[in-house]
């Protein structure tokens, strides 16, 4: 069946938000979190579980591909009375399932009720000042996957798609948050460093492999968004030794309970 052909992408993930309304019991989630390599503790320190749903429970979603990402949605009770859906199963643009499963995740949320939406990733670092390790706020992308979300003659604004609202609440908590411009390719291959060097030439300080086409969902959406990355190498040719898929998983580890703590006590001031 082409994309065409198939159900409403906003039908599928009512359908979603549905199910996880019966299975939580929680009528409307307030705030909803994809949490990428390196950001998956938070989710064991936003509040109360409600319950933790295999991805593969939820229509339209799959258990993930990729080590480090969770593949179960959490429902979490924040301290303040709010409700958490935490996305730990995460499609890339890169899997080929096109771009609708791409962004299936955040129209969930936002039919489950979400208003904030926010998105982690682990990336790599143009800026080198950041060791790995890093967490760094976007304050834009360039989106170079040739794609888009939005089906149709949808003209949607971008203009300030990183909240600026959002990114100062999260500074006020840690005043030492630098902030970049996120340049998603499409992967899965990492960067040549002369696409590094294009990235940086345009206007970019990080780089990877999601969030952009999820960011133009939610805003399409009309979630406020908060983009996080945190810097798990060196990009391409910034760094004087090649890039491996365990470095990544080994970086991100390490500033786990470090960047989880500091999301969760974002997530608390939202
Ligand atoms: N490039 C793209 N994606 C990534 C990187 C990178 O250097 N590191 C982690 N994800």
């Amino acid at each position: 069946m082409s994309q065409a052909e198939n159900p409403s992408p906003f039908t599928l993930a009512n359908e979603a938000a549905q199910a996880i309304g019966s299975i939580t019991g929680v009528e409307k989630h307030d705030i909803a979190l994809t949490l990428g390599s390196g950001w998956g503790k938070a989710a064991d320190l936003l509040g109360e579980v409600i319950a933790d749903i295999p991805a593969s429970e939820i229509p339209g979603f799959e258990s993930s591909g990729v080590p480090g990402h969770s593949g179960t949605l959490r429902s979490i009770a924040l301290p303040g009375g709010k409700h958490a859906l935490v996305i730990g199963a995460r499609t890339h643009f890169y899997e080929n399932k096109g771009v609708r499963a791409v962004v299936h995740s955040v129209r969930t949320a936002a039919a489950a009720g979400a208003k904030t939406m926010v998105l982690t990733n682990g990336a790599g670092g143009i800026k080198d000042s950041w060791k790995p390790g890093t967490p760094v706020l976007l304050s834009d992308h360039i989106n170079l996957t040739a794609s888009s979300p939005l089906e149709g003659a949808t003209f949607v604004d971008l203009t300030d798609l990183y909240s600026p609202r959002l990114r100062g609440v999260a500074k006020d908590i840690d005043p030492s948050l630098d902030e970049g411009v996120y340049v998603q390719f499409r992967g899965p291959h990492y960067e040549t460093p002369a696409e590094v060097q294009m990235a940086k030439s345009f206007g970019g300080h990080i780089v990877g492999m999601s969030t952009a086409l999820e960011a133009i969902a939610a805003r399409e959406a009309g979630m406020e968004i908060l983009g996080l990355s945190l810097i798990t190498n060196l990009a391409a040719g910034i760094s004087a030794h090649p890039l491996s898929h365990q470095e990544v998983i080994d970086a991100g580890k390490e500033a786990e309970p470090v960047i989880s703590a500091l999301l969760a006590r974002i997530v608390h001031a939202l």
